[in-house]
C-alpha cells in the first residue's frame, strides 16, 4: 500500500457499543429531571394543552393520581405552576394560604413526603394584566413587586415547598426572598433562582398552559435581551452574592453557551430550563413523523448536561424516565 501520512485513529474508540459506552462522558439519570406541572382550579379537570401535546392542566382532585404515575417512574422533583380562576391587579392568588401552589404542595407532601416540591414564585399567572409584578406608570414596579414576591415565597414555604424558585426577574429578588424566608424561620429552604432568564419567544406555549400572556406590552423591561452574554454573568453574579443556592438558565436549547459560562464562572448547581416552545417544536415534528423523537430528545438533553447543566427542568421528564428504564 502506498505510504499514508501520519494521523490519529479516533475511530478506535468508537468500534463497538461497549467501547462507546466505556468512554461516554455524559449521562442522563432520572434524578436529573424536574417535571413541571400546571395545577388548575376546579374539579375533575385534565385538559391537554393544545400547543403542548402530552402536557395537561390538572385539578387538585386528580393531582394525586398524576403524581403517583410520576413517582412510579422514579421522578422525585416537581415544579408547580398555578392556574387560578380569579385574577386581580396585584396577584393576590399567588400569596393566599389556599393558593393553587400552596394547596398542591400540601397535598403532594402529605401523600409523597420524599417528593421534592419546587414552587415557582411569580405573579404573572395571578395578575389580571399578566405581568410578573405590580404595574405603575405602564411598567412593572420593581420594589413594590418584591414585597409581594417575598410574601409568596413565605406562603409557599409554609405550605411545605422544599425549594423556592423565583422567576419574575425583579432586581434584588434573591436578597429580599432570602431575608423574608430567614425572618419567617425558613433558613433551611434553598432558593433556586431564575438568575438568567431571557425575553424569549420560546415561552409561547407555556403562556397558553398557565394563562399568563401579558395583556399589554411585553416582558422586555425585566427579562433579558437574547443578544447578550456578559449580562448573563452580571445577573448570575448578583444572585450568587444575594444568596442563591441554584442558578437557572432559561431557555436551554438555544442558550447552551450561557449554561457553560454560568457553569464555569460560579460554583453552584446549574439548572437548564428546557422550555415549552422547545418541547412543542420537537413534539410537532415527532407527530408528523419527521424526526425520531426518542433519539432527538435524548440527544438534546444530553447536550444540556454536556454544556454544564446539573439539573434539567423539562416536560419530557416522564418520557425520558420511561426510556431510561427500558
Ligand atoms: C413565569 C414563568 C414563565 C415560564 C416559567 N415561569 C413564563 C414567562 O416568563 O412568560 C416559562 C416556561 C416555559 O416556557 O416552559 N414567569
Amino acid at each position: 500500500m502506498e505510504q499514508m501520512p501520519e494521523f490519529k485513529r479516533h475511530r478506535r474508540l468508537r468500534s463497538s457499543h461497549a467501547m462507546r459506552a466505556a468512554i461516554r462522558e455524559n449521562h442522563l439519570r432520572t434524578e436529573d429531571f424536574i417535571y413541571p406541572m400546571f395545577v388548575i382550579e376546579g374539579n375533575n379537570i385534565k385538559n391537554e394543552v393544545p400547543s403542548m401535546p402530552g402536557v395537561f392542566q390538572v385539578s387538585l382532585d386528580l393531582l394525586k393520581e398524576e403524581v403517583q404515575e410520576i413517582y412510579q417512574l422514579g421522578i422525585r422533583s416537581i415544579i408547580f405552576f398555578g392556574v387560578p380562576n380569579d385574577k386581580d391587579e396585584v396577584g393576590t392568588g399567588a400569596y393566599v394560604d389556599d393558593g393553587m401552589i400552596q394547596q398542591a404542595t400540601r397535598l403532594v407532601k402529605k401523600e409523597f413526603p420524599e417528593m421534592l416540591i419546587v414552587a415557582d414564585t411569580c405573579l404573572c399567572e395571578y395578575t389580571s394584566h399578566g405581568h410578573c409584578g405590580v404595574i405603575h406608570n405602564h411598567d412593572v414596579d420593581n420594589d413594590e413587586s418584591l414585597k409581594l414576591l417575598a410574601k409568596t415565597a413565605v406562603s409557599q414555604a409554609e405550605a411545605g415547598a422544599d425549594i423556592i424558585a423565583p422567576s419574575n426577574m425583579m432586581d434584588g429578588f434573591v436578597a429580599v426572598i432570602r431575608k423574608a424566608l430567614d425572618d419567617a424561620g425558613y433558613q433551611h429552604i434553598p432558593i433556586m433562582s431564575y438568575a438568567v432568564k431571557y425575553a424569549s419567544a420560546f415561552y409561547g406555549p407555556f403562556r397558553d398552559a398557565a394563562d399568563s400572556t401579558p395583556q399589554f406590552g411585553d416582558r422586555k423591561t425585566y427579562q433579558m435581551d437574547p443578544a447578550n452574554r456578559m449580562e448573563a454573568l452580571r445577573e448570575a453574579e448578583s444572585d450568587v452574592n444575594e444568596g442563591a443556592d441554584f442558578l437557572i438558565v432559561k431557555p436551554a436549547m438555544s442558550y447552551l453557551d450561557i449554561v457553560r459560562d454560568v457553569k464555569n464562572n460560579f460554583h453552584l448547581p446549574v439548572v437548564a430550563y428546557n422550555v415549552s416552545g422547545e418541547y412543542s417544536m420537537v413534539k410537532a415534528a415527532a407527530l408528523n413523523g419527521w424526526i425520531n423523537e426518542k433519539e432527538l430528545v435524548m440527544e438534546k438533553l444530553t447536550a444540556m448536561k454536556r454544556a454544564g447543566a446539573d439539573l434539567i427542568i423539562t416536560y419530557f421528564a416522564k418520557d425520558v424516565a420511561k426510556w431510561l428504564s427500558e
